[in-house]
């Protein structure tokens, strides 16, 4: 699905200071993710299915979607940060590894964008060395103008331009995570100098 060019949601004016625009309201994304469910109930088929979301931006998506999934699933994560501080992508790091065996088990990889692909194309291949009957991807968004690998996602729930955006579980250094909306942020916020977050 396209997102549409302009949406015509308001920034509340808690975020206008940050956030430009809005590009996918809560409204749009509560829809989508329910026909997204739809289309994955219908090729797992009731299958028991072991869910691998990715920490930490999938969090609110992953909550919406798995509670329209009537599937017997489990659910488990992988740990796995590819941003420093800014807008590009970094060197990977594995922060949880999976405790789940998912061997002979139908598996579905949620991410919340596919951005470059580095992400997935570096968590696949250690899922699949767990021997799974098989995998199936799926992401919120997908930004198709900046990827580098040949990947892409079995399920998707919006296609979006090249725009950097936060809110519904994605983030800026840590935060914008909890905003219910997908929005894009105002570009003078990546140009501040950004305070570390993490352990002190
Ligand atoms: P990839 O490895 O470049 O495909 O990027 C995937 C990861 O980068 C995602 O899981 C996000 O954490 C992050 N990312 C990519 N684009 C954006 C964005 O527009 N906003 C927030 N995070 C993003
Ligand atoms: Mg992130």
């Amino acid at each position: 699905m396209k997102v549409k060019p302009s949406s015509p949601s308001a920034v509340p004016p808690r975020w206008r200071k940050d956030v430009e625009r809005v590009l996918i309201s809560d409204a749009q994304l509560a829809r989508r993710v329910k026909t997204l469910a739809r289309e994955i109930e219908r090729d797992f088929k009731g299958r028991e299915t072991v869910v691998v979301s990715l920490l930490n931006g999938t969090v609110l998506f992953l909550a919406d979607l798995i509670r329209h999934l009537n599937l017997p699933l489990r659910l488990d994560f992988i740990g796995v940060s590819s941003y420093g501080l800014g807008t590009e992508s970094g060197d990977l790091v594995f922060t949880k590894e999976l405790r789940l065996d998912v061997r002979g088990r139908d598996v579905l990889l949620v991410d919340d964008i596919l951005d470059t692909g580095k992400t997935l194309s570096s968590v696949l291949p250690k899922l699949r060395a767990l021997k799974p009957r098989r995998i199936k991807t799926c992401v919120l968004l997908d930004k198709p103008e900046r990827r580098v690998k040949n990947i892409h996602a079995d399920y998707i729930g919006f296609s979006i331009p090249d725009v950097f955006v936060v809110g519904y579980g994605l983030d800026f250094a840590e935060r914008y995570r909890n905003l219910p909306f997908v929005g894009v942020l105002h570009p003078q916020i990546y140009k501040e100098p950004v305070q570390p977050v993490g352990p002190k």
